[in-house]
């Protein structure tokens, strides 16, 4: 039987892992990106992998497919530098999140509560055992949630590794095509290239990320994705301490193993604009050190942005078109596309194979909801 043939819009950390599961259950792939795989949000992402610190209120199907996915993590990240024989920071460090007010006690205790029927071991943590854990938090912090199971990646070398597994596996990658357009997709997907050249296949991913909204036209959909600027710089910590991601409501910092210290992120509106502003980046130097006094002294020696796909209800666009099922959507996944890739990854591979997802997932994030 002819293998069944994939073309995936968008190289980014959600259409590579796609590939990734597609190829692994020997289908045939080919990824098409405009410009360069991993250049784009994926590029610029922090690494977090932390649900708990990053989803605050009471759980909903977003925050259980990204704890399904930071299940998942350990061995899909291992099975990516065993395909591609290339290495990157995967750090299960564990995190903090810090609070300063007697007030907002009360608010970790009600996060806590929930976090814990998800299988959490997440405590409070404050005084001498929160010095013994983080010796250089600032003292201003009365207490934190201690989340020893969150982790985090260095995104563009784990990018660069799942595109190179890709590759190794038999994926056609092209890349810096300058645009993309869709020429058919209710039969037989055909994508054209800017230079004229026309590809087609069985199937249809569409995992352009903050540019996925620009397909409405194409779709005859209301496809409300649109690009959140995340504003982000990186210190050297040379000779300092920092063991864990922390964060608190300002904003976040991760220690990576190449000595640097990362510290997001704004969330501003720019349209496509990937500019750092110098009030964007200042927002995060005059809050960092409340957080970790040694970065008064200190200033950033790297400052970039990128753009989230953001989206109306705040859930990914990820399921078949109900009639076109052979095209996909894997979009607007916002602030966890990182954390999300190796769940998104296999639910795209299900949704080719035939197996739907799960009904809360699928009533969730079904790509025609808002139309
Ligand atoms: P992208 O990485 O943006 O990829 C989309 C790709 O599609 C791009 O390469 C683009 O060129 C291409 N494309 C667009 N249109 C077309 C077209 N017509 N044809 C072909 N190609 C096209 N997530 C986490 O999990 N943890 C974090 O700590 C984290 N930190 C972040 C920090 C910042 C500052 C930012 C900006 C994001 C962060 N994120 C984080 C979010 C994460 O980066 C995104 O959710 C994720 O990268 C989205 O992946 P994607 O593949 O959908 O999009
Ligand atoms: N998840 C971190 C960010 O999007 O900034």
């Amino acid at each position: 039987m002819k293998k069944k043939h994939v073309l995936i819009m968008g190289g980014g950390m959600i259409g590579l892992s796609a590939a990734f599961s597609l190829l692994k259950r020997g289908l045939d792939v080919t990824i098409l990106e405009k410009s360069i795989c991993g250049g784009q949000a994926t590029g610029a992402a922090a690494g977090m992998l932390a649900p708990f610190s990053e989803i605050s209120e009471d759980p909903d199907p977003f925050f259980t497919f990204c704890l399904e996915s930071l299940r998942r993590f350990p061995e899909w990240q291992k099975e990516v530098k065993r395909e591609s024989g290339m290495d990157f920071e995967y750090t299960e460090s564990g995190s903090l999140h810090a609070v300063y007010h007697e007030s907002d006690l009360l608010g970790l205790e009600s996060r806590i509560g929930w976090q814990k029927r998800f299988g959490s071991e997440a405590e409070i943590v404050e005084g001498d055992r929160l010095q013994q854990l983080e010796p250089l938090l600032s003292d201003e912090v009365i207490a934190a949630i201690y989340s020893p199971d969150e982790a985090h990646v260095y995104a563009p070398e784990c990018a660069q590794a799942l595109e190179e597994a890709c590759r190794k596996m038999g994926a056609v990658i092209e890349d810096r095509l300058e645009s993309v357009t869709i020429r058919s997709w209710l039969n037989e997907p055909v994508l054209e290239a800017a230079d004229g050249r026309r590809f087609s296949g069985d199937h249809l991913v569409v995992a352009s990320g903050a540019w996925s909204g620009q397909l409405e036209d194409t779709f005859g959909l209301r496809i409300p994705v649109f690009p959140i600027r995340g504003q982000i710089c990186a210190y050297d910590r040379e000779g300092a301490d920092v063991r864990h991601i922390i964060s608190s409501s300002q904003g976040y910092l991760v220690p990576k193993a190449n000595g640097t210290l990362v510290n997001g992120a704004s969330e501003d509106i720019s349209g496509f604009d990937t500019g750092v502003t110098e009030k964007g980046i200042a927002r995060l130097v005059n809050w960092n050190y409340r957080m970790l006094p040694f970065l008064k002294e200190r200033q950033p020696f790297h400052t970039w942005a990128g753009l989230r796909p953001a989206t109306q209800d705040g859930f990914p666009l990820l399921g078949r078109l109900a009639d076109a099922p052979h095209v996909i959507f894997a979009t607007g996944h916002y602030r966890n596309g990182i954390l999300l890739s190796p769940a998104t990854g296999e639910a795209v591979a299900d949704l080719i194979d035939g197996a739907g997802l799960e009904d809360h997932f699928r009533n969730a994030f079904f790509p025609e909801r808002f139309s």
